[in-house]
Formats: C-alpha cells, sequence, structure tokens
C-alpha cells in the first residue's frame, strides 16, 4: 500500500516538469539522483509527528544533537522548567542512563570524588516515559538555561578522539572526519547560539558552521562571537567560565572511575545585558570550592527530595522523580558537563579529555588578553 502511494507520488512529481536545478536530462546518472531526491522527500512526508509527552514542547535554545525535525523527537522542555532528554537507541540511550543512575543513586555513595560529579553535570530527576508512545522513554534534567532571559548557549565537545572503544573502523573515520584539528586542540565546537541586544534577535551557528574553523579560528571567530554582545567581548564571562572549566579539570585530576567519549561542555551565558553577572558555584556538599561568586546559588545536592509531580503531569508519565530544591537561584553563566552517551568506566586517567580541557582554557585566556 505504502509502496503503491510512493509510487504514485514518484510518478506524478517525475511527470510534473519539476527538475532538480543541477539535473541534466536524459542522463541515467541524474535520473537515479531525481528518484532519491523525490523518494526521499516522499518518505519524509509520511513520517507522522510523534506525539510529545504531555505539558512539553520543543527546547527552543538546543544547539546540537538530535532535534525535534524530520518525524524525530529532539529536548524538550517541560511545563515543570526541566528539560527531558529522549533516551537514544540501544547501547547509547541505555549507558547515558545507567551513568546518571550511577552518580544521582539515591544511597548515598561513600565515594566523595562520584558525589563531587554532582554538580558538575546537570541535576537529574529520575525517567520518565510517554504514556503515547510506549516506546519513547526520557531523562529528566535540570535546565541549564532556567530562568535566562536571552541564552546565548555554546556546545563544546571534548576529545582528541570523540569515538569510544567500541567504534567500528567506519565510525572512526567518520568521527575524525566531523572535525580533523580535534586531534591537536582537543575539543571542537558543535553548534553556539548568541544574541544582540541591539535587534533583541537570537542567531544560531549550526554544525556546518563549526565544520568549518580550524585551530585559531575557532578562538577568535568561535569563542569570539560566541563571548560578544554586539560586538563587545564579554570579559568578565569568560572569566567566569575559565573558573567553571577549572573546577571540571580539578575533578578530572582526581577521579580515575570514568572515561568520557564524545561528551560535551553546555557554556550558558545570560545576553540580557540588564541582568548582573552571577555564578554558579559548586556546593558543599561536594567539597569544591565556588569561585566567582556574586549572588551566587547553592547547589545543595543532600536536599533531593521526592515531589509529587500529580498536578502538572500525569501519574503513569512519571516513574520515578527526585526533585532538588537547589535551584532556587538565577544563575547567570553555567558551565556543566552534558552528554554521556559514551561514558566507560576505566581506573585511569582520562587523559584524552583532561588534554582538550587544558587546551580550552589556554585558548579562552588567549581570547582574553586579544
Ligand atoms: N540540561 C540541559 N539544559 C539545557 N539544554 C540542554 C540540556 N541538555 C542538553 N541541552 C541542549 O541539547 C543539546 C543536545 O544535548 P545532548 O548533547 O545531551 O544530546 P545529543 O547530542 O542529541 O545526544 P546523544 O549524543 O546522546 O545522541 C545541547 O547542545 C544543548 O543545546
Ligand atoms: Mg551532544
Amino acid at each position: 500500500m505504502i509502496l503503491q502511494y510512493i509510487k504514485n507520488v514518484y510518478i506524478t512529481f517525475s511527470d510534473s516538469g519539476h527538475q532538480h536545478p543541477r539535473v541534466k536530462t536524459g542522463s541515467a546518472l541524474a535520473k537515479a539522483g531525481l528518484k532519491k531526491i523525490v523518494l526521499k522527500k516522499v518518505m519524509s512526508s509520511l513520517k507522522r509527528t510523534p506525539t510529545l509527552p504531555p505539558g512539553t514542547k520543543p527546547l527552543d535554545n538546543q544547539v546540537a544533537g538530535h532535534q525535534n525535525t524530520d518525524g524525530k523527537i529532539g529536548c524538550l522542555l517541560h511545563e515543570d522548567g526541566t528539560v527531558l532528554k529522549p533516551v537514544q537507541y540501544p547501547p547509547k540511550g541505555q549507558r547515558e542512563v545507567e551513568f546518571y543512575q550511577e552518580v544521582f543513586a539515591d544511597q548515598m555513595s561513600d565515594d566523595k570524588v562520584l558525589l563531587q560529579l554532582r554538580d558538575l553535570v546537570p541535576k537529574f530527576h529520575g525517567m520518565v516515559h510517554s504514556p503515547k508512545e510506549s516506546d519513547a522513554r526520557f531523562m529528566k534534567l535540570e535546565n541549564l538555561l532556567l530562568d535566562m532571559k536571552h541564552p546565548c548557549v555554546l556546545d563544546i565537545k571534548m576529545g582528541r578522539k570523540t569515538y569510544d572503544p567500541l567504534a567500528s573502523q567506519e565510525k572512526i573515520a567518520m568521527e575524525i572526519a566531523k572535525f580533523p584539528p580535534a586531534k591537536n586542540i582537543g575539543y571542537q565546537i558543535s553548534g553556539m547560539q548568541t544574541y544582540s541586544p541591539s535587534t533583541g534577535k537570537a542567531q544560531k551557528f549550526d554544525k556546518y558552521f563549526c565544520k568549518n574553523l580550524n585551530e585559531e579560528s575557532i578562538v577568535f571567530q568561535g569563542f569570539g562571537k560566541f563571548f560578544s554582545l554586539d560586538g563587545v567581548l564579554q570579559k568578565e564571562v569568560i572569566k567566569a567560565v575559565i573558573v567553571g572549566l577549572k573546577e571540571i579539570l580539578e575533578w578530572f585530576n582526581k577521579q580515575r572511575t570514568f572515561h568520557f567519549y564524545a561528551s560535551s561542555i553546555l557554556i550558558v551565558f545570560d545576553g540580557d545585558a540588564s541582568s548582573p553577572l552571577s555564578f554558579r558555584t559548586s556546593t558543599s556538599s561536594s567539597g569544591l570550592k565556588g569561585s566567582v561568586a556574586e549572588n551566587c546559588c547553592n547547589g545543595d545536592t543532600d536536599s533531593i527530595i521526592e515531589n509529587d509531580f500529580s498536578n502538572v503531569i500525569s501519574s503513569d508519565f512519571v516513574d520515578t522523580m527526585t526533585y532538588s530544591q537547589s535551584e532556587a537561584v538565577n544563575p547567570k553563566v553555567q558551565v556543566r558537563m552534558i552528554d554521556f552517551a559514551h561514558v566507560y568506566h576505566m581506573p585511569e586517567e582520562d587523559e584524552n579529555y583532561i588534554f582538550g580541557l587544558k587546551h580550552l582554557i589556554d585558548d579562552l585566556h588567549r581570547l582574553l588578553k586579544s
């Protein structure tokens, strides 16, 4: 039935005189190309739009990763202010779920280093599933953009190697080709969003913009653009970001539990000129020291409590949820690790990640001095 439909549409389409601009009539190659384009169009028109879980909408300010297009669900914003990240196909998705569950296990771990990690990643509020899409499960995460008026968002993928130990030769080649300079600098930009106070408009820079950067332009054109508001470099924001990155580095220097491949650091600041700079510091529970700290908030992980969301979402939508009361203060600069689909237990230093982190900190210092 569907095949017949595709055939009919193809015939209609090819009879309509519509031609791809670069197609030379009569060429077998061009015909095959046209057929492919037509089939692609038809297939994507056949894809139904998935039903989103109740009380959610696509996350507007998502800058990288799987997006809400072509019948797929990307990150969602829930009306309670959290982000729902869809669980990817196995084993990626399950790996990320298990990572969050290990880090935020109810039973307080006596592993101090593991506990400190809670402050460097979005808070995890449990798993939820959509009642309408039986196979759709989500991780309920702290929204790092919460209460920001005009969020400027930067996703930096970390590591010289962004392929994990189980990657096929094909996958390795694909990952290297995405951004060859990563081998030398140990990081790459996956996507970003800037804001212009004079026009009141946000602008997104996608993976194609980022792919065209090189070791030098990533600093002065990439980060230079991201940290500027109407051409003025926000040096205080860069300083706060460096402090956040150093906290992450401090943790990596101690930990011997995980290796993170293709994981990102998400950097966010509010482009709203009227808002004073503040920076979320680490918590007393973790033992890490807070740093740039005007109006800082205290992410007290000890105070994670069970919360009843029944007035917000239907009960069958909820597996388990916990809610931290810690996000009471409006943080204006966020530096947090995200995306744990390729995290492996390894009892050694993660030198792949550390190399990139040190390079990134040095590059931001260079930008500060420019
Ligand atoms: N907790 C969060 N708060 C705000 N924005 C987020 C959060 N988590 C993710 N995002 C947004 O979504 C984007 C994609 O997130 P992420 O990297 O976790 O997903 P992905 O790359 O699609 O995942 P995967 O590699 O597992 O397929 C980020 O670049 C960021 O813009
Ligand atoms: Mg990602």
